[in-house]
């Protein structure tokens, strides 16, 4: 099978290489890549939003199936163009894709669908984003009613703060979602699906605030590990009865089903679990750390779910061990990343045993790598524990070197000292749990 994986980040650099362990997988191609993917596979300089571009590439290169990485393309109707042109694709279409793409579908959703999730309301006006905000109450979180890559997100207690984000929103033309504060860890859960029959992969954990600790703004995610050892029992199957199974069903029912993977991301709160947001497409830098666990053959899986026969395929199959990613940012990310500064030490990292290094927002420059972007690369570790995952990791970072480049030392710190605690919600109506058929352990 010839795949071609669109998109130029570091999950791509992920699914590249799992496809390239796909024995049934004989040739991978990528648009438009970073100076990871290039050194691997053929890359293409196409614009990865533009539909008939990239559907002329795939059919140039007589792609059994691409996949597409971004929420960007997907928002831009790239799926949409493939599958007229019969090709298969892994990746929603663009309506499907407002699941991610527009907050406040994504809560229409929820709704229909009798997914939990937080109380929100949408705002146009400072007057009802000042409403909203006293209905709620502190901690405020007010959310850019469009795609942001997880940085359209204020969460604060200074309510002037939470105000003037949304007036930022206004006056760019938008609208705000504002909703009230989700306590408890963080879950990012993908769910594969062919629009109709769900498939989750193992769960993992994200890292969205720059700084240790979980201080300073939203970034796209500065590391990750999965599986979660503190994971309760039976939480995947609670995902997929009371989430990813009614999202897809309500997405089939409305005549926009949903291909492609669903990133169901959670809080566990102490009244039981909550969807916090959904996106269209894998996160990033989760999928560094999912994939590098996984035993099944990515490229028959992501297959299937493009052509509708997901309930093919049987459970999939991981590693004992666990993954750890550390994102690598350049100077002055989030705000305005350096670029093009060398990246050194790349292959020293690479050559330690149980470390990969996924590029994210590098290119190539006279034949050395720079920094092209805010997030620049992952560093992957993989061990017996997360300490040893995290050791790994991080002596892998230790390589590396970037000029102003900066990484959290604490990506699952507190997890692996056992500090993650799961409340066990009260019961009540919201929280009932009803038996779903997907049966997967804890923690997978
Ligand atoms: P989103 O783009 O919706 O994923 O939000 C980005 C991040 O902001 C999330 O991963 C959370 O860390 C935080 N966040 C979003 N919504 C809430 C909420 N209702 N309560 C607490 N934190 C939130
Ligand atoms: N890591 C969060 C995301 O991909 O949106």
């Amino acid at each position: 099978m010839k795949v071609l994986v669109i998109g130029p980040g570091g999950r791509e650099h992920a699914l590249v290489r799992a496809l390239l362990a796909d024995p049934f997988v004989h040739e991978v191609h990528a648009a438009p890549g970073n100076a990871g993917i290039s050194a691997i596979v053929p890359t293409h300089p196409v614009d990865a939003v533009d539909p008939a571009a990239v559907t002329a590439l795939a059919e140039s290169l007589g792609s059994d199936l691409v996949v597409i990485g971004p929420e960007a393309p997907l928002a831009a109707g790239v799926a949409d163009a493939l599958r007229a042109a019969g090709i298969p694709v892994f990746g929603p279409s663009r309506e499907a894709a407002q699941l991610e793409a527009s907050k406040a579908f994504a809560k229409q959703i929820m709704a229909a669908a009798n997914v939990p999730t937080g109380m929100a309301r949408v705002a146009s006006t400072a007057e009802q984003a000042a409403d909203a905000l006293d209905i709620f109450g502190a901690p405020y979180v007010v959310k850019d009613d469009g795609l942001a890559a997880g940085k359209g997100v204020v969460v604060t207690a200074d309510r002037a703060e939470a105000l003037a984000h949304a007036q930022a929103c206004f006056d760019a033309g938008g609208t705000v979602v504002i909703e009230e504060f989700l306590d408890g860890p963080e879950v990012s859960l993908f769910v594969l699906s062919d629009g109709l029959n769900v498939l989750p992969l193992a769960p993992a954990q994200d890292f969205k605030r720059i700084h240790d600790g979980d201080q300073g703004p939203n970034t796209g995610g500065m590391g990750a590990y999965s599986p979660l050892e503190w994971a309760p029992p039976g939480l995947v199957d609670e995902v997929i009865a009371r989430v990813a199974q009614p999202t897809i069903d309500e997405m089939a029912h409305r005549g926009t089903p949903f291909v492609g993977v669903l990133y169901v991301g959670l809080a566990l709160t102490t009244r039981g679990l909550r969807v916090i947001e959904f996106n269209a497409r894998f996160g990033d830098p989760e999928t560094q750390a999912v994939l590098a666990r996984l035993k099944t053959p990515l490229g028959g899986v992501l297959l299937a779910a493009a052509k509708g026969e997901l309930d093919r395929v049987e459970r999939l199959h991981w590693s004992p061990q666990t993954a750890v990613s550390v994102v690598l940012a350049s100077a002055n990310y989030p705000d305005a990343p350096r670029t093009g500064d060398r990246v050194r030490g790349l292959k020293k990292a690479e050559a330690i045993d149980g470390v990969q290094v996924l590029h994210a927002g590098t290119a190539r420059k006279l034949g050395k790598v720079v920094s092209a972007g805010g997030r620049v690369l992952a560093v992957v570790g993989l061990g017996d524990d997360l300490a040893a995952a995290r050791a790994k990791a991080y002596s892998g970072l230790a390589e590396v070197k970037l000029k102003g480049g900066q990484y959290r030392s604490d990506i699952a710190l507190v997890a692996a000292q056992g500090g993650i605690v799961v409340a066990s919600p009260a019961p009540s109506p919201v929280t009932a749990f009803s038996a779903g058929s997907a049966s997967t352990p804890a923690g997978e």
